[in-house]
C-alpha cells in the first residue's frame, strides 16, 4: 500500500483547498501537502470510506479511523499492531457529541470539559451501547477528548463522527511527533498522513476519570497536576494487578537503545569502549542550582558519543515538545546506551520523567 504525506506548512495551520496540488512521488511513498488542493478532503474521503489515516493533534500524531465502525477501527489494531485487549481514545467532532457515546454525569467533569476541551485532557467516562467493543476493549468505559488541532479539527467536523485515534506509532514504540515520525513507523501500512508540522505539546493527553468525586490520574501529560488542582481533589490512580492498558505498562514508550535513568549526569560514569548517549534539560541541569554551570565531574559532555538538551533554556514546556523526537535521534545513533538525566518534577516535567521511566526498558518488537 502507499502512503501518502500531505504536509501543513507551520504547526496550527489548518487545511486549505483552495492552492494548487504539489504532491509528488518518492518511491512507495507519494507526498501531498495539505494546502494544495486536494489537502484535508483526502483524509475526509478516506476516514468516510472506513479507512485509518494519521493526522496531527496538538500532543502526538493520531491514527484516526471512524470510532462507529468496527471495521475500520480494526485497520488501527493492525497497522499499529496493537493487541485488542488495549482499547483506543475517541476524539469528538464537537463537545456536544459526548452524550451520544458516553454518559457525563459529574458536574467535575463538566467543569473540566468547560476549561480544557478542545485540548490535551482525556477523560474516562461510561461508554454507551453504541461505541463498539473493538475501541474500548469490552470495557464499560471509553476515553474521550477533543482535539485543539485545526488540521485534526477541521477533518473530524467534516467526517462529523467520532474518531478513534491512538498515538500513529507501532506498538511499543515512542509516540510521533512529526509527520516523518509516522512514515518511519507505518509506511506502507495507512493509505495517508497529514503533515501539520511539528507538535505543540510533543507528549500525549493527560488521562483522567472521576472517581467520588475526585479527579482520577492515569497517564499525566500537559495539564499538569497544579493546573487540575484548581478544579478539585487530585490523586494518581494505581494500576492494579490486572493491568489492561499498556500505556502504563512500562516498555511502552521504549527507544530501542537501551536507557537508563539516572539523577545527574555528572554522576555518571562513562564505559570505555562503549557508545553512550546522554539526554538532560539543559546545559545548566542536574547541578542544583539551575543558574549554575555544570561543575567540573568526572563525566564531561566529551565522554558521550551523542548529546541532547531537551531546552537550552531549561524549559520544561519546551522540553516536552523536543523528548520524542530526541529520543528518535539518539536512537539513530548507534549507541551502546543512553543516559537520561531525570528532570525536575514540577508541572510537565512530571509527564517528562514518566515517559522516560516508561523508556528505560527496551522493547522487544
Ligand atoms: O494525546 C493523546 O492522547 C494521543 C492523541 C493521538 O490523541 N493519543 C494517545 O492514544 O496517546 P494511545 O492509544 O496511544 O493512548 C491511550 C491510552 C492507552 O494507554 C489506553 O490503554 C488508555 O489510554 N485508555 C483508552 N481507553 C481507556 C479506558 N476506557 N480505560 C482506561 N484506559 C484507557
Ligand atoms: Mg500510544
Amino acid at each position: 500500500m502507499n502512503t501518502e504525506i500531505v504536509s501543513a506548512v507551520r504547526a496550527g495551520l489548518a487545511c486549505s483547498g483552495s492552492e494548487a496540488d504539489d504532491s509528488s512521488q518518492t518511491g512507495a511513498t507519494a507526498l501531498v501537502r495539505a494546502e494544495s488542493s486536494e489537502g484535508c478532503a483526502k483524509a475526509i474521503k478516506l476516514l468516510r470510506e472506513g479507512e485509518a489515516v494519521a493526522l496531527p493533534t496538538e500532543t502526538v500524531y493520531g491514527l484516526a479511523a471512524d470510532a462507529l465502525n468496527p471495521d475500520a477501527v480494526a485497520k488501527i489494531f493492525e497497522a499499529k499492531e496493537r493487541p485488542r485487549f488495549d482499547p483506543l481514545i475517541v476524539h469528538l467532532p464537537k463537545r456536544e457529541a459526548l452524550d451520544e457515546i458516553a454518559i457525563a454525569e459529574s458536574q467535575l467533569a463538566r467543569d473540566l470539559i468547560e476549561n480544557f476541551w478542545p485540548g490535551p485532557l482525556t477523560i474516562i467516562f461510561r461508554k454507551r451501547d453504541i461505541v463498539p467493543d473493538i475501541v474500548t476493549a469490552g470495557l464499560e468505559t471509553v476515553a474521550v477528548r477533543m482535539s485543539a488541532h485545526p488540521v485534526f479539527r477541521e477533518v473530524v467536523s467534516a467526517v462529523n463522527r467520532p474518531l478513534a485515534a491512538p498515538s500513529a506509532n507501532r506498538f511499543g514504540r515512542v509516540s510521533p511527533t512529526t509527520a516523518q515520525h509516522v512514515l518511519d513507523e507505518l509506511e506502507g501500512r495507512i493509505p495517508l498522513i497529514v503533515d501539520g508540522g511539528a507538535t505543540e505539546h510533543g507528549i500525549e493527553s493527560t488521562i483522567v476519570r472521576i472517581v467520588d468525586g475526585v479527579i482520577e490520574v492515569s497517564r499525566w501529560g500537559p495539564i499538569t497536576e497544579e493546573i487540575l488542582h484548581q478544579f478539585g481533589e487530585v490523586r494518581e490512580r494505581r494500576s492494579t494487578s490486572m493491568i489492561i492498558a499498556p500505556g502504563q505498562l512500562p516498555t511502552h514508550y521504549a527507544p530501542k537503545t537501551r536507557l537508563i535513568m539516572i539523577k545527574r549526569l555528572q554522576d555518571f560514569s562513562a564505559m570505555p569502549g562503549k557508545r553512550t548517549g546522554a539526554l538532560s534539560l539543559s546545559p545548566a541541569a542536574g547541578t542544583g542550582d539551575p543558574g549554575s554551570p555544570r561543575p567540573t565531574a568526572t563525566t564531561t559532555t566529551a565522554d558521550f558519543a551523542a548529546v541532547r538538551y531537551l531546552s537550552e533554556r531549561g524549559d520544561l514546556r519546551e522540553a516536552a515538545a523536543n523528548l520524542f523526537r530526541m529520543l528518535r535521534e539518539l536512537d539513530a545513533e548507534n549507541l551502546d546506551l543512553i543516559v537520561a538525566e531525570r528532570v525536575p518534577e514540577k508541572g510537565i516535567g512530571a509527564a517528562i520523567n514518566d515517559r522516560l521511566e516508561r523508556a528505560l526498558n527496551r522493547c522487544t518488537d
